[in-house]
């Protein structure tokens, strides 16, 4: 599928952008593991995280969905059944990470699939803490997908030292470290989301978490609980670009989840010169939530503060798109990660923005890129969603048409995107070719 954006426009109005993708996996996994029946709402209608409700599906748990509302039957930490084919995670890391590490411990033998972008990305971060545990599991050379599992006869709780400030790596530990012998530890270079502690904490496990230090402690049981999924911020992250970069704009994005974990794009935009006011702050269930409104602002290139990067770590590509617009030069290091997304994010922007006429020179773990006056052109997405998502804000300020390819996957996280952007302002239709 392919995005079609004609130049121009101006964003306005109250927008409630889907429910958070990271949340909306693990609201599934755990209450999977619980001992009760947990409600979740607002959960995320996209295909990453319907990829997870079949997945427990396959392993025996009665999930009814109806919308974003979702019913869990927990069937306790031991009640999960061998699957009877192959668990398809389609593009999303966060699932064959965190499950990787889930049935690390189970006594039955699994196998984890992916489509070509998730079967390219690295596992080895996984797989090693996790074989340092006892776990036994088969991969393709170079420690990619599909995953081969075996039944565990046991793991043992480690404590590890995570080389790369990883969620994903963390929640995956943590999760193996509910079927281990002793405390699990786990220490991180850098803060990065920590849904997972606060969420594990809602169904009644003891885990602290103190100066990078994260300890689940052993032998835990999750009780089964209700989970209000908020607002992703990542999703809300486009629109909040689109309303600053736009003319005239005036954007309310409601009940968006704030996590201090995630909150980077706000920062770095703010820094940038963005007018962005949280209104109506709250907790859900364990997790902030606020209405950010955002009016158009001049924005001006910065060096990103490096302690911002994992905080914003999803939100590079549209942050890219604003710094395109911005006057003056933004610079981005230390973000090497981004390589190893969905697709490799520094070079993809970099060529996206080169069809554009803005100057963005790569580095290893980062990019340079000099504000100007983005024109148009046939943009490559490589399949990439928040690529496709990007580039489509862009338009708002192009010269010219800005046409996107392989945009299908925007669906992974972001369903109905075409329609709420089109609603906010930003003139995008879709084409089969
Ligand atoms: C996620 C963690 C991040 C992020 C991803 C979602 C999660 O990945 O990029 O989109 O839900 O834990 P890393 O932890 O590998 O940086």
């Amino acid at each position: 599928m392919q995005f079609i954006c004609s130049p121009g426009g101006r964003v306005s109005g109250d927008i409630r952008v889907p429910g958070d993708k990271s949340i909306s996996h693990r609201s599934i996994i755990l209450s999977s593991i619980a001992e009760g029946t947990s409600n979740v709402s607002g959960f995320l209608q996209g295909e990453d995280s319907l990829n997870t409700i079949k997945a427990f599906q396959q392993m025996g748990v009665s999930i009814e969905r109806n919308q974003d509302q979702v019913s869990v039957c927990g069937v306790g930490l031991h009640g999960l059944k061998k699957p009877g084919s192959d668990l398809q995670m389609g593009n999303s890391g966060t699932a064959m990470r965190l499950l990787l590490g889930l049935l690390a411990g189970q006594s039955f033998d699994s196998r984890l699939i992916g489509d070509s972008s998730l079967s390219s990305r690295p596992m080895r971060r996984v797989i090693d803490p996790l074989q340092l545990m006892g776990a036994s599991i088969e991969s393709e050379p170079g420690g990619r997908a599909p995953l081969l599992i075996k039944a565990s006869s046991g793991l043992k709780a480690i404590e590890y030292d995570m080389p790369v400030a990883s969620a994903q790596v963390k929640s995956c530990l943590l999760l193996a470290g509910l079927y281990a012998h002793g405390e699990t530890v786990v220490r991180e270079p850098a803060p990065t989301r920590d849904h997972s502690e606060r969420m594990l904490r809602g169904f009644g496990c003891e885990v602290s978490s103190q100066a990078g230090e994260i300890r689940l402690a052993e032998n835990q049981v999750l009780l089964a609980r209700d989970i209000e999924v908020p607002a992703d911020i990542s999703s809300a992250a486009f629109l909040m670009v689109a309303a600053s970069i736009a003319a005239d704009s005036e954007i309310r994005l409601t009940h968006v989840g704030i996590n201090p974990t995630r909150t980077g794009v706000i920062d770095i935009l703010k820094l940038m010169g963005a007018d962005i006011e949280l209104l109506n702050q709250r907790d859900i269930g364990g997790e902030p939530v606020a209405d950010i409104k955002v009016r158009s602002a001049a924005l001006s290139g910065i060096d990103i503060p490096a302690q911002l990067v994992p905080l914003a770590i999803d939100e590079f590509p549209i942050l890219f798109i604003a710094a395109a617009c911005a006057d003056g030069v933004t610079r981005l290091s230390g973000a090497e990660e981004l390589r190893v997304k969905e697709s490799d994010r520094i070079q993809v922007m970099a060529d996206g923005l080169a069809v554009l006429g803005i100057d963005a020179q790569t580095k290893p773990d980062g990019i340079v890129i000099r504000g100007g006056n983005p024109g148009g052109g046939v943009v490559e997405s490589h399949g990439d969603h928040r690529i496709a998502m990007a580039f489509s804000i862009a338009s708002l300020i192009a010269s010219d048409e800005i046409c996107i390819n392989e945009c299908a996957n925007v669906n992974t996280s972001f369903p109905g995107f075409v329609e709420l952007a089109r609603q906010a302002g930003v003139r995008i239709k879709t084409n089969a070719g």
